[in-house]
């Protein structure tokens, strides 16, 4: 899959741009503050419609426009072409697939697989469970077809219990959601914990070949006690939860440990290798995403290769050029990539939001 066309107006210093990428690899070459990570987020806002900078979106949108709107020609694995646009102001989002709004942002997500690695990456090592969970359910809504439809009922019949703990209601209303709640959470937990049990030897694989750091481990914690039934669980937790004015167990607390050598990642190695780990971590849900349903995917990476030194970059670029996905790549300097240059298909140049192709 590729976009093969791609427009952008209205992104933050981009005024109007239009490239026509490569679908391999293609390099974002400029000084900083250019446009260059603008550019990754004009497509990340079509594959997702949203940034990845902030939500809010009056943010994005260039001073003194009102909308932003991202356009692309995108070809399917199965050779099938669509026309994929998006417009956003602060008070509409519109999306549009071939010409017809469509009313879910899941369903230009399911169409366009896209996964990003920026300077962040290493939240996923370092910060709270929030990013971990991010970083599962998107394997979970590009492998597993009965994730997302699940995990809409549990979060609605979720936010149906917290309004009536919120309201004082009686254990009895309370626990009218507790049934629904279970067998979703059940399912979900079963679903991430395979997802998880799948990923990790390919994940293992993926960051030695990378970092050298090994014995990489990933544990799944599915967000309650595992000793005990969820449906348990809730019945013991409306006191405390009524105190609290929200449900403190379920799916939507759930972890995972990332451990090298039996310690946590985050205590035991850098900053550097988190942002590795990391990274190799995102490029081996792209590998198992391939093993498991044959979709490849569209990788966004900003910035990365500055901060590896040069025996990491050389491995990390050698994996970009196995990877056969359509790669956009971010440097401020076009001689990073070095004597790897050879493997980059097409090189934009940006300069005060003006994107042109390099020939
Ligand atoms: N809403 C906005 N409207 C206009 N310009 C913006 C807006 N938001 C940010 N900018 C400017 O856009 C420029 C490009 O930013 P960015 O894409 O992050 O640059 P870089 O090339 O370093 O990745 C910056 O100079 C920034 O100040
Ligand atoms: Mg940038």
């Amino acid at each position: 899959m590729s976009i093969v066309r791609f427009d952008a107006v209205n992104i933050r210093n981009i005024q109007q741009a239009s490239i026509f990428p490569s679908n391999r690899i293609n390099l974002i070459a400029g000084c900083n503050g250019s446009g260059k990570t603008s550019l990754l987020e004009a497509i990340h806002l079509l594959a997702l419609g949203k940034s990845f900078r902030t939500h809010q979106i009056h943010k994005v949108v260039a001073s003194g426009a009102d909308r932003l709107v991202v356009f692309a020609e995108y070809i399917s694995d199965n050779n099938v072409s669509f026309a994929l646009g998006v417009e956003r102001s602060k008070e509409t989002t519109r999306l549009r697939i071939n010409g017809c709004n469509v009313g879910k942002v899941a369903e230009l997500a399911q169409l366009v697989p896209l996964q990003l690695i920026n300077p962040d990456s290493h939240q996923l090592i370092e910060l709270g469970p929030r990013h971990r969970r991010q970083f599962v359910d998107w394997g979970m809504f590009h492998v597993e077809q009965e994730f997302f439809p699940v995990w809409c009922r549990f979060n609605q019949a979720l936010r149906q219990r917290n309004a009536a703990l919120r309201l004082g209601a009686s254990d009895t209303e309370i626990s009218v959601w507790h049934s629904e709640m279970s067998v979703c959470a059940d399912h979900i937990s079963d679903m991430r914990r395979s997802y998880v049990a799948d990923l990790i030897p390919v994940a293992r694989a993926v960051v030695e070949k990378l970092s050298g750091i090994t014995p990489l481990d990933i544990r799944f914690f599915p967000g309650w006690s595992g000793e005990e039934q969820y449906e348990h669980c809730l019945n013991h937790s409306i006191k405390t939860d009524r105190n609290l004015g929200y449900t403190r167990h379920g799916p939507h607390r759930a972890d995972l440990s990332i451990s090298v050598g039996g310690v946590q990642a985050r205590d035991r190695v850098s900053r550097g290798e988190q942002k590795l780990i990391a990274a190799a971590l995102r490029l081996s849900q792209l590998e198992l995403m391939k093993i498991k349903t044959r979709r490849s995917c569209i990788l966004l990476i900003d910035d990365l290769p500055s901060e590896l030194d040069e025996t990491h970059r050389e491995l990390f670029i050698d994996y970009l050029y196995k990877l056969s996905c359509q790669i956009f790549i971010t440097t401020t300097e076009s001689g990073l990539l070095g004597d790897k240059m050879e493997i980059v298909d097409k090189v934009f140049h940006v300069e005060h939001g003006n994107i042109e192709e390099v020939i």
